[in-house]
């Protein structure tokens, strides 16, 4: 499906420069965006379009100020109309509601949380390494686990299709192990299209407060199967066929990567599978890419690692050389796949 191109708001109108823009309008379109999420004002366009007086009284909302907001979303190519008749842009629609395939809602309220790290940066910048984790931010304020992993269930939404498309799962797999599984999806969804699969899911217990029910809601209680604890003790049972490392490898340093790669082989069974998600570092690291590597540095202290560093991991743990399927578009990342 083709989407309208939203307006680049940066730029001024007419020839002119005005970095000023750069700096105000990208924090006026994130906030507009996450205060649209907080109300459910793209929730409520979903069934069709509303009056700016009829969306305020479904919001509980002044008039004036939801009119306000939803001008500026039209500005932006999020909302298409005005006071007489607002709608979602096709766009809005499959991104940002529950008819769409993906809902990144929760993408929004994490960019919420998000905000008040970056006011951080400069600090993380000057010392290298943030002042505390991501992780241990959790554990203080509990609310973020649960709703950083149903940011990355939106993001497993969008990648299941190409994971189940790629990964060569065969009839002899029995066992499957999600190092950093969060949210429970993705085993989910191979044990869904493999009867033979079951799958166990390593993860902070941060991450896994909602997982029990979802695993539940699809009837897998007896296939799935939660391990909560720090994967980095290496502590996940042994004898698998297959072992996701799906977006974790950017979220450890280089030497534990090194140790996590290692320990996966060991706990494979020979010919078993290893497969990879990440960001793959490339030169040079297009824009995408390099804010990634600053909200790693702010969230986690960690950074993407290129193909050359995973296949070097793979080669010292006795891994075949990884086959690597690039996603379209690429800022949805690269699988690796390495047999042991
Ligand atoms: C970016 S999320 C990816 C979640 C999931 N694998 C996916 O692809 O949607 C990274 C996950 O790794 C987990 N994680 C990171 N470091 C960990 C550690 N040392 N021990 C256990 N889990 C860890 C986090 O809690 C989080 O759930």
């Amino acid at each position: 499906m083709n989407f309208d191109p939203k307006p680049d708001v940066c730029q001024p109108t007419g020839g002119a420069e005005l970095p000023m823009l750069d700096v105000y309008m990208p924090m006026m379109k994130s906030a507009a965006i996450v205060s649209a999420a907080q109300l459910g004002l793209f929730q409520a366009l979903a069934a069709g379009p509303l009056t700016g007086d009829a969306l305020a009284s479904i919001l509980s909302s002044n008039p004036a100020g939801v009119r306000t907001l939803a001008d500026f979303l039209v500005a932006i190519g999020y909302l298409s109309g005005d006071a007489q008749g607002y709608a979602n842009t096709a766009s809005t629609q499959r991104w940002f509601t529950p008819i769409g395939s993906v809902d990144y809602t929760a993408g929004a309220l994490w960019t919420h949380e998000a905000w008040s790290m970056m006011g951080g940066l400069a600090h993380t910048e000057q010392a290298g390494k943030p002042q505390e984790t991501l992780w241990h931010r959790m554990t203080v304020e509990p609310h973020m686990g649960p709703l950083f992993s149903r940011y990355m269930q939106a993001f497993a939404q969008d990648l299941g299709p190409d994971l189940v498309q790629h990964t060569p799962i065969l009839s002899h797999h029995r066992r499957l192990l999600d190092l950093g599984g969060s949210h429970g999806l993705h085993s989910l969804r191979f044990c869904q299209a493999n009867d033979q699969l079951n799958a166990v899911i390593v993860d902070m217990a941060s991450a896994l407060t909602d997982t029990p029910d979802t695993v539940a809601s699809a009837g897998m209680q007896d296939r799935v199967t939660l391990r909560p604890g720090n994967l980095l003790d290496l502590d996940w049972g042994e004898g698998y066929d297959v072992v996701l490392y799906l977006s974790v490898g950017h979220n450890q340093t280089e030497q534990d990567n090194q140790r996590v790669v290692a320990h996966i082989a060991k706990v494979l069974k020979p010919g078993g599978l290893l497969v990879v998600h990440d960001y793959l570092a490339g030169v040079p690291l297009n824009a995408f890419h390099a804010a990634f590597r600053v909200t790693l540095l702010l969230e986690t202290g960690t950074r993407t690692y290129s193909e050359a560093e995973y296949q070097t991991w793979f080669s010292q743990a006795g891994f075949q050389k990884a086959t690597r399927v690039d996603l379209n578009p690429l800022e949805k990342g690269s699988l690796l796949f390495a047999k042991r």
